[in-house]
């Protein structure tokens, strides 16, 4: 398990957005076209409504613009694009390209794909550039899954949706607000959820359920060892929006109340690299989905889970517009 060295410098996130497709599908939406309905969708998954459309870049760029714009930082300033999408636009070249362009940033841009967990590995990379010299990081967790999501299939249909959210990361004079982080996979996994290149998304849904809740309190409690914290410490956790079960087993593992979780995906349904970063920035302005707001110095813990199967957290120290270097 690595710990953050005493002396690396260390990032603080200075503005973040959000973009969902203007498109709501409803579960009554979709119990008109398979046989599903309102009722069990929202008892089995917590999802009641989902936003679908737009592309993979055109949903990056909204989020990035607003980030950009929060942080007051100019497109030049930008010096490294992070996108984590599992849903890219083209198979090359990778859709961080087309966001730098269509952003107007001068720097090196590059997708990653680790899933559902892939904003929280996406966080420990930007804080790693930052570490090794880069001033401020545009990170953006973006997934159009709706492309890939068969729309005949209950076991799926009902769950995958579309969104982005994003978060300039700059360098700090002051402390770090990454005091430990874990990232996980296992390969051996894969046949439990996948999409071949240009197929839709499969899914073993109830063992992705049953390894999701291990993984994830597994992570968590590997970031919040690293952290030097416990559960009692932690304000806010954040988990991958995926079902309200998952999120409910999984916080009741590591003793954490649902009164401290932040969820969003009552509204958003499960946005893979989007989800984590929906949910955290909305509780960052004041909880207009999930009904909790985040307060300076507040511990968080984020923690995804995903195809491949990856597995990641992060516990931050919210300091919120935080010492810029
Ligand atoms: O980012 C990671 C993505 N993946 C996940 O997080 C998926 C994790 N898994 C899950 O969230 C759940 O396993 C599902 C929501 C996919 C399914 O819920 P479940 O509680 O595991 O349902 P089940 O597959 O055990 O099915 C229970 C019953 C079955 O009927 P019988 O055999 O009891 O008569 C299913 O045929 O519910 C039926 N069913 C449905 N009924 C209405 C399954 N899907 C549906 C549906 N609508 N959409």
């Amino acid at each position: 398990m690595p710990t953050i060295p005493a002396h690396a410098i260390g990032g603080v996130i200075t503005g973040w957005g959000t973009a969902l497709p203007s498109k709501i599908v409803t579960n009554d939406d979709l119990s008109k076209t398979m046989e599903t309905s309102d009722e069990w969708i929202r008892e089995r998954t917590g999802i009641h409504r989902r936003h679908i459309g737009g592309s993979t870049a055109e949903l990056s760029v909204e989020s990035g613009r607003i980030a950009m714009a929060m942080a007051g930082v100019s497109p030049d300033q930008i010096d490294a694009l992070v996108l984590s999408t599992t849903t890219p636009d083209r198979q090359v070249p990778a859709t961080s390209a087309t966001v730098q362009n269509l952003l107007g940033l001068k720097c090196g841009a590059f997708d990653i794909n680790a899933a559902c967990s892939g904003f929280v590995y996406g966080l420990v990379v930007a804080h790693g550039l930052i570490a090794m010299g880069s001033k401020k990081v545009l990170l953006i967790g973006t997934d159009t899954l709706s492309r890939i999501t068969d729309w005949t299939d209950r076991n799926t249909a009902i769950l995958f949706a579309d969104g982005s959210g994003a978060a300039v990361i700059e360098a700090t004079t002051g402390p770090t607000q990454l005091l430990g982080w874990d990232l996980d996979a296992d390969g051996s996994a894969e046949e439990l959820l996948y999409a071949e290149i240009g197929g839709n998304i499969h899914m073993d849904g109830k063992e992705v359920f049953r390894r999701a809740v291990r993984i994830m309190v597994d992570s968590a409690q590997k970031s919040m060892q690293i952290a030097g914290v416990t559960a009692k410490d932690i304000a806010l956790i954040v988990p991958h929006q995926a079902n309200t079960r998952i999120i409910s087993a999984a916080c009741d593992r590591l003793g954490i109340p649902m009164e401290r979780t932040s969820t969003v995906l009552h509204e958003t349904g499960n946005t893979s690299s989007a989800s984590i970063p929906l949910a955290l920035f909305d509780a960052a302005d004041g909880g207009p989905m999930s009904g909790r707001t985040l307060h300076e110095g507040d511990l968080v813990l984020v923690v995804g889970f995903g195809a491949g199967m990856t597995a990641a957290s992060a516990v931050l120290r919210w300091n919120g517009k935080g010492l810029r270097a």
